[in-house]
């Protein structure tokens, strides 16, 4: 029998790439030229904020019905954006998990469909590897690193090896950062997403008058809890209501300010520790995820990272968050790495560890188990 030869990539890979794991739908174009810059030629991502407002929480069945709404008017309009049409394209990534699975399954049903129509290779792709990979798509960096990703349905430290090998560090027990910002603004009186509105008013605040817990610091190892913290300003808020009858401006923001020095400590803590528990010599530390946006917490890192004579990398807001650049990204890394894509047995998966020999986490976060 005579072996079938690799059909030949081609140079400049155009990939499209759909991502609908959570609550954002997105459909991007990336090009990248072998050896060269990647090149972002759209990047569409229509939020669903506003539809689960009302619901303290992501409505699984909502996000999958708005991700099957608006997921070909997110294609049609990333493939306007970037001036091109389905013929320019050379391959199509999407999110095969892990997240909500409702949402996940409607872009591998659409991928799967615009690949049979159009002869397409498809790339299932691993949303945590997206995140994973985003500081290869904004900038130079070799491989090893350490990624932190925090945000409010993601929280662990991954050794990134390659486009196929991952080691996870640790993770949270409980809740990712970004809930507990989210909880914790939301008890205080606060507007959503809490994160900015946690910060801003932590930039008012002392943060040491309240002596706020650290979980999980003593522990040996690179997990994290957040839960205990934000039950702790539930408390001290309790007890401040009490006394004076209401919550004070000055209280308040003593308490944002508390609360995210804690964060910022156990991060910086962990960090510190995953570095060293990494065990070879990275290129960089990156972190990416909402909670990344946080300044304090960027500083902290900064120094840890200067401590042991890194780079701290944090992608743009817009691709630290959910996207499909990313995804169409990691679909790229994929082909150039294995050459291989994915057949129409492709399925949707609500659970995917990118490091199939860590244990699995105790903790899932607000928008589903991640990992
Ligand atoms: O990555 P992301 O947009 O979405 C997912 O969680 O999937 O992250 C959103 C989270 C929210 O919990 C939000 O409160 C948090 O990131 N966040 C912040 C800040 N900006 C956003 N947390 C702390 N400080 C911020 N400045
Ligand atoms: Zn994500």
């Amino acid at each position: 029998m005579t072996a079938i030869a690799p059909r030949p990539l081609p140079d400049p890979l155009t990939v499209l790439g759909i991502e609908s794991s959570c609550d954002d739908t997105g459909a991007a174009l990336v090009r990248h030229r072998a050896g060269g810059t990647p090149e972002i030629l759209s990047n569409i991502v229509i939020g669903q904020n506003a539809l689960h407002a009302g619901f303290g929480g992501i409505v699984p069945e909502i996000a999958a019905r708005a991700h099957a709404e608006k997921l070909d008017l997110a294609v049609e309009e990333a493939l306007d954006q970037a001036g091109l049409t389905l013929a320019d394209v050379d391959a199509i990534a999407v999110t095969a998990g892990p997240g909500l699975i409702g949402g996940v399954l409607s872009g591998v049903m659409l991928a799967k469909g615009l690949a049979a129509a159009r002869g397409l290779p498809l790339l299932g792709v691993n949303h945590l590897a997206g995140h994973a990979l985003t500081p290869r798509l904004t900038g130079p960096l070799e491989f090893p690193y350490l990624m932190l990703l925090v945000s409010g349905g993601h929280c662990q430290f991954l050794l990134v090896n390659g486009p196929d090998s991952y080691r996870r560090l640790g993770g949270t027990i409980d809740d990712a950062p970004g809930e507990a910002f989210d909880k914790v603004a939301k008890l205080l009186g606060l507007p959503q997403p809490g994160g900015p509105a946690v910060e801003a008013e932590a930039a008012q605040g002392d943060p040491a008058r309240f002596a706020l817990p650290r979980p999980l610091a003593d522990r040996p190892g690179c997990d994290m809890s957040f839960s205990g913290l934000k039950t702790a300003v539930l408390r001290q808020r309790d007890l401040l209501v009490s006394e004076h009858g209401g919550l004070r401006a000055q209280d308040r923001a003593d308490l944002c300010a508390g609360f995210q020095a804690a964060v910022a400590d156990l991060l910086a803590l962990k960090t510190a520790r995953a570095l060293q528990a990494s065990k070879t010599p990275l290129q960089a530390l990156a972190v990416a995820g909402g909670v990344a946006a946080n300044r304090a917490l960027r500083a902290r890192l900064e120094d840890v990272a200067d401590a042991a004579g890194l780079r701290c990398i944090a992608p743009p807001l817009a691709l630290c968050t959910d996207n499909a650049a990313m995804i169409a990204w990691a679909g790229i890394e994929r082909l150039r790495a294995r050459g291989t894509p994915d057949d129409m047995q492709l399925s949707a998966r609500p659970r995917w560890p990118l490091d199939p020999g860590a244990a699995p986490m105790l903790g899932s976060g607000k928008r589903g188990a991640k990992a």
